[in-house]
């Protein structure tokens, strides 16, 4: 493999930690909270993909700890009475939510309720079944595209950029993720970027598309400057539409193009996630 192909196959690439993924579990499941609905899936971890169909229940009004915490065991009881369902005893299940996670315990809300700030999700969600882990959405998003989708093999530093309500990013650096990067809350032209980068605000403004994609192109300029990268994924459902808007999305250093797993990144990064940590909390006791 000559040296300077940064795309080398995953597995034989990637630093030492990815290597993990030989010895995981074949399924594990995601979760992926958003405000307009909760969807979880079985995930087959050695291909990335879900095992059957997502399951989706509209996100409760209002979306406090203990409404959400009741849709997320529904939802798992649906998933574990499938006949693909993961083995109970090495059942590792991540949950994603649009906000700071740091050690299981959420300390933001920007686009979710403000009673979730300080929930410690290892108390909230202790009576489900399964290893359970949380962390941030777009870091889901980010870890499975770099391990599965359109970054996969890549050793470089790798932004994906989640565009919704609000706009996410996740840094993976080697296959490693570096959470909670929130760069859609930095200071762009005045305003929070997301206030202005979003789909959302798009939607608002009734943009046209080569304008979002100026808007797009000004804003990753930004973001390189403050933390250059080798490539910029952009994700969300937006990215459906990435013909329309990325053509204008031109000039900057890094490579530039759509996700891959688009809807199901969330689930599938989060269930990988889960996996891991529970593989990494197994390898040190
Ligand atoms: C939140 C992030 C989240 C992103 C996408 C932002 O408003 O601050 O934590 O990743 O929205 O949902």
């Amino acid at each position: 493999m000559p040296e300077s192909d940064n795309r080398a196959p995953a597995a034989e690439a990637l630093g030492p930690r990815s290597r993990i993924l030989d010895n995981l579990p074949k399924r594990a499941i995601g979760i992926d909270v958003g405000g307009t609905g909760i969807k979880g899936g079985i995930v087959n971890l050695r291909k990335g993909k879900l095992v059957g169909d997502r399951f989706r229940v509209p996100t409760p009004k209002p979306a406090t700890p203990e409404a959400v915490a009741g849709v997320i065991g529904t939802i798992l009881e649906e998933l574990l009475s499938r006949a693909k369902a993961p083995a109970e005893d090495q059942l590792a299940v991540g949950v994603t939510f649009p906000a700071i996670v740091i050690d299981n315990v959420v300390l933001s809300a920007a686009n979710i309720d403000d009673s979730w700030i300080e929930c410690d999700t290892s108390e909230l969600l202790a009576d489900l079944p399964g290893r359970i882990s949380t962390l941030n959405d777009a870091d889901a998003a980010g870890l499975a595209e770099v391990r599965y989708g359109a970054g996969a093999g890549r050793t470089d530093t790798v932004m994906t950029v989640t565009l919704g309500t609000g706009v996410g990013t996740a840094l993976v650096h080697d296959g490693v993720l570096v959470p909670n990067s929130e760069l859609g809350h930095l200071e762009f032209e005045g305003v929070v970027a997301e206030t202005k980068v979003s789909a959302a605000a798009r939607e608002r403004a009734d943009q046209p598309w080569p304008e979002y994609g100026d808007v797009l192109r000004r804003y990753l300029s930004h973001v390189e400057r403050i933390q250059p990268v080798g490539q910029f994924i952009i994700g969300g459902g937006v990215s459906k539409r990435s013909d329309d808007f990325l053509p204008y999305v031109t000039g900057l250093r890094a490579e530039v193009v759509p996700a891959t797993l688009v809807n199901n990144a969330g689930i599938v990064g989060a269930a990988l996630y889960a996996a891991e940590q529970a593989a990494a909390a197994e390898a040190n006791s």
